[in-house]
């Protein structure tokens, strides 16, 4: 993985990460409509990412690129001198169940780590169907100490992704790396 990171990001250069980037649907739009900016999508399951990875090819987007990854392996992996301009969240697995919120992939420590790597000022978006998931990550972020949830909150560029398209309705946040 460092390896590979190593070739496909610059040296100092920031960029876009969406975290469980499924088929691809809003990093490839927001590639197309960003074409300044280097974008990278990660996602567990590789169907997901060859899929992703299709609309990358019939599309010619350079600036974007799709790996599998799991988010903590990535996160560890991506050097330090390449940071996070832009981190998207968009319907993560919300593991409803107590005993397996452990999996969730936004928790305490990850934010510590995930701020570690972010630009100053850089936005988290996160998105998500499951109000309980939305509560705590809320609750989570305007209490971290390297988050802050601005008071007037936006959204950069809308796309309808896979899930959104079936979610009845969604929550959304924006945090900024203090
Ligand atoms: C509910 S889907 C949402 C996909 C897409 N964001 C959307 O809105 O259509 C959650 C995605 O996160 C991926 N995922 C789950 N855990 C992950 C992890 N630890 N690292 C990277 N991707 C993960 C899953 O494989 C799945 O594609």
């Amino acid at each position: 993985m460092r390896g590979l990171l190593g070739e496909l990001l610059p040296a100092g250069a920031p960029f876009v990460w969406e975290i469980g980037s499924g088929h691809g649907h809003f990093l490839a739009a927001y590639a197309r409509a960003h074409p300044d900016e280097l974008c990278v999508g990660i996602d567990i399951a590789s169907e997901r990412i060859g899929r992703a990875e299709r609309k990358r090819e019939r599309g010619q987007i350079r600036n974007l690129h799709f790996i599998r990854a799991d988010a903590e392996d990535f996160l560890d992996s991506t050097p330090a001198g390449c940071p996070f301009s832009t981190i998207f969240i968009l319907f993560p697995d919300p593991w409803p169940k107590r005993r397996h919120h452990k999996n969730r992939v936004v928790n305490a420590p990850f934010l510590t780590a995930l701020a570690a790597k972010a630009q100053a000022g850089a936005g988290l978006f996160f998105r998500t169907d499951h109000e309980p998931y939305f509560r705590e990550v809320r609750t989570l972020l305007g209490s971290h100490p390297d988050w802050v949830i601005p008071e007037a909150q936006g959204w950069p560029f809308e796309e309808e992704t896979v899930f959104e398209k079936r979610a009845a309705r969604h929550f959304s946040l924006e945090a900024r790396r203090r």
